[in-house]
């Protein structure tokens, strides 16, 4: 058995623990190898044990930005590709295709795992519950895996309330939240009965997000990266130390920025219209990156959202 420095219940990995070294041990141990949801010829994803015991893919598959047909197709492409993880949002307005996708696919609901948001317009207990509501109609579900406050704005404690309600009544399996800095998720959560299992954050080798990294581990809350590329924003495709190091492992750079979340520790969703993209996204557990490859790439941290216009 492999002696990690993890926290066992929560599957969070240290930063610390990673970055001394062994990460591929660490982040491998700790995400668990446990409830493969492959099919023949498809790439097995490891899973994350989040704060409630419910187990989450440790990659999964972003829809910002694919809507009809496109979505619908890309949904339905990703899950017979090997994605068990989609991650929507009722501001994608992508709801209803990514319903159509999954149904396309044929897959047993029980081996997926879907993500969806609370936008800013619904939040307060009665528009929640409502806006839930649609967002399984439109998805054409009986429960989300996943439901997400997506920002923090508005009445969020009335929204998690609603949530909570929701989440002990088997309608959501786990409840979180995106873009909360620290004091607003310790606002949320005084009082509250539930934790937040994760928050979805914005971080790439731009925006490395330590500070945050290192609160949410020490209060069990798993970190996810939104825009795990960056959207390929300042040259991130074409950086010559991701190249370098890519080159290195015989790996592209999209590999080398997935294979740094996962040994970080991070959940990953990247989003792609591309087919082999989504297939070379996958194909991140077969090598691991050197505690060198680690730091060169923890160097190249700016410490910038790349995405201004959102803040
Ligand atoms: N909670 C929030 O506030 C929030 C905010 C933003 C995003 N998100 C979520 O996070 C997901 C991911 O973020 P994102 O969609 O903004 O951007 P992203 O995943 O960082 O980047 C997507 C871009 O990367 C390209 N790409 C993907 N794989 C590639 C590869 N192997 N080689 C070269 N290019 C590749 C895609 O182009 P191709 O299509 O050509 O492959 C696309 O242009 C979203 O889809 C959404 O689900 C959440």
């Amino acid at each position: 058995m492999m002696n990690i420095n993890s926290d066992q219940k929560t599957g969070a990995i240290s930063r610390r623990a990673v970055l001394k070294g062994g990460a591929l041990l660490a982040a491998s141990a700790a995400f668990g190898r446990v409830g493969w949801a492959s099919a023949k010829g498809q790439i097995s994803i490891p899973q994350v044990r989040l704060n409630n015991g419910v187990m989450m893919p440790a990659l999964g598959f972003g829809t910002y930005g694919l809507t009809g047909d496109v979505c619908a197709e890309s949904v339905a492409d990703a899950i017979t590709a090997g994605y068990r993880l989609i991650d929507t949002a009722k501001v994608y307005r992508n709801e209803e295709a990514v319903g159509a996708g999954i149904k396309k696919s044929g897959i047993d609901r029980k081996s997926l795992f879907v993500t969806s948001k609370i936008w800013v317009e619904d939040s307060g207990y009665e528009p929640a519950k409502r806006a839930f509501q649609t967002t399984l109609d439109k998805l054409q579900l009986e429960y989300l895996d996943l439901y997400l406050i997506h920002r923090p704005r508005g009445d969020v404690k009335g929204s998690w309330q609603a949530m909570e309600e929701l989440n002990a009544a088997g309608k959501i399996k786990a409840i979180g939240l995106s873009n909360f800095d620290q004091a607003q998720l310790a606002s949320l959560t005084a009082g509250a009965t539930t934790k937040p299992v994760i928050n979805q954050l914005e971080t790439h080798p731009f925006l490395q997000q330590a500070g945050q990294f290192d609160s949410l581990h020490a209060a069990g809350v798993q970190m996810e990266a939104w825009s795990p590329f960056a959207e390929g924003r300042n040259g991130l495709f074409t950086n010559p130390v991701l190249e370098q190091i890519g080159k290195k492992h015989g790996k592209t750079v999209a590999q080398t920025v997935l294979r740094w979340h996962h040994q970080r520790g991070v959940i990953a969703i990247p989003r792609s219209s591309n087919p082999d993209h989504r297939r070379e996204n996958l194909a991140i557990f077969d090598f691991s990156l050197s505690s060198e490859d680690m730091h060169k790439i923890s160097a190249l941290d700016e410490n910038k959202s790349q995405f201004p216009e959102w803040t």
